[in-house]
């Protein structure tokens, strides 16, 4: 990598201002933003240059021209629709799919060794799609939603046991929906296992189920809270993962990847699973599950075989009316 970093966001809205913002302030490199509305892309390029001090060397660039990317170290991309209402993440798979496919072209012929980090939601979907249709490597295509789930389970879990958050330890693993697999049995309060303080009497299990169901519902209720999805965590999560890309701090947390044989997985499926991330991309790799955790993990999995099987329909109803009729191509809107 050169030594004047340049991270590429697809889509200037709340999420990707929200990491821009915080791209910049961590001094991670440029920031070029590639969007649809020019005048959104000036407005954001207006805000986010009067965000730090103008000593410090960096720039912000917008483009409508997908060009605008070319040679970035790092795209973020967080195009696409988010959910409103009583949306399921699911329910955006069929808009987001043509999209996320093109912005995986782009990537291909613009910045081909990037470090290509998804927002887009249903993340597991796109994460896998952009696997199959961008020919970028495996392990340079990463979805940002497990190390978010985890933050949310550890302040979750904090909250419940009423201690500081960084006392505890916890990661969530599986698809970013209901199933995904908060793993009780590697948690830790002050170093100390949650299943030994439960063995000891010192804490109920019905107060930790109790954290499971709120760990998979918070983004919901953001959204019913808020009236949006969330912006300012997916933004502060993408960006510690570039961080350990660009700056080869490696960081252990789990995120939507092809397993390459982790916890069994090996096909065409992308799904959260621990990761470490380097200056040479992101490796997956496996903690000791619980034969109940193991268990959930794999319904987890059949969740998104099942997701796929839209993928499947939207790839294949894409290549027929490619062939059937040139020209007419999906609709395509980078944000
Ligand atoms: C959420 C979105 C990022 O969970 O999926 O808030």
């Amino acid at each position: 990598m050169d030594d004047k970093r340049q991270i590429a966001i697809v889509g200037p809205g709340n999420i990707g201002k929200a990491t821009g913002l915080a791209m910049i302030q961590h001094g991670l490199g440029d920031v070029v933003f590639w969007g649809r509305d020019e005048d959104k892309l000036r407005g954001t390029k207006l805000e986010l240059m009067s965000c730090v001090d103008g000593d410090e060397d960096f720039d912000v660039c917008v483009s409508t021209n997908p060009a605008i990317i070319a040679g970035s170290d790092v795209v973020v991309v967080t195009s696409g629709k988010p959910r409103t209402g009583n949306m399921t993440r699911a329910d955006l798979i069929k808009e987001n799919a043509p999209i996320i496919e093109k912005v995986g072209a782009v990537i291909a012929q613009h910045a081909p060794d990037a470090l290509v980090i998804l927002v887009t939601n249903p993340l597991d979907a796109m994460v896998e799609l952009m696997n199959r249709t961008s020919g970028l490597p495996e392990n340079k295509i990463i979805g940002m939603a497990g190390i978010l789930d985890s933050r949310r389970f550890r302040g979750l879990l904090a909250e419940e046991l009423g201690v500081r958050p960084h006392e505890v330890e916890g990661i969530v693993i599986g698809q970013h929906s209901d199933s995904m697999v908060p793993l009780f049995s590697s948690a830790t309060l002050r170093g100390r296992r949650l299943d030994d303080l439960v063995a000891a009497g010192k804490m109920s299990r019905e107060r930790l189920d109790g954290v499971k169901t709120n760990v998979a519902s918070t983004g919901a209720t953001i959204l019913r809270l808020n009236g949006m999805t969330a912006y300012l965590s997916p933004a502060a999560c993408a960006t510690d993962i570039a961080e350990s890309y660009l700056t080869g701090k490696a960081r252990e947390f789990p995120a939507s990847v092809r397993p390459r044989g982790v916890y069994g997985q090996d096909g065409d499926i992308s799904i959260g699973v621990p990761v470490i991330v380097n200056e040479e991309g992101v490796t997956p790799f496996e903690i000791p599950l619980s034969p109940d955790e193991k268990a959930a993990f794999e319904r987890s999995v059949a969740d998104q075989v099942k997701q796929n099987q839209a993928l499947d329909e939207f790839l294949s109803w894409r290549s027929l009316s490619l062939e059937d009729a040139p020209g007419e191509e999906p609709p395509f809107q980078p944000a």
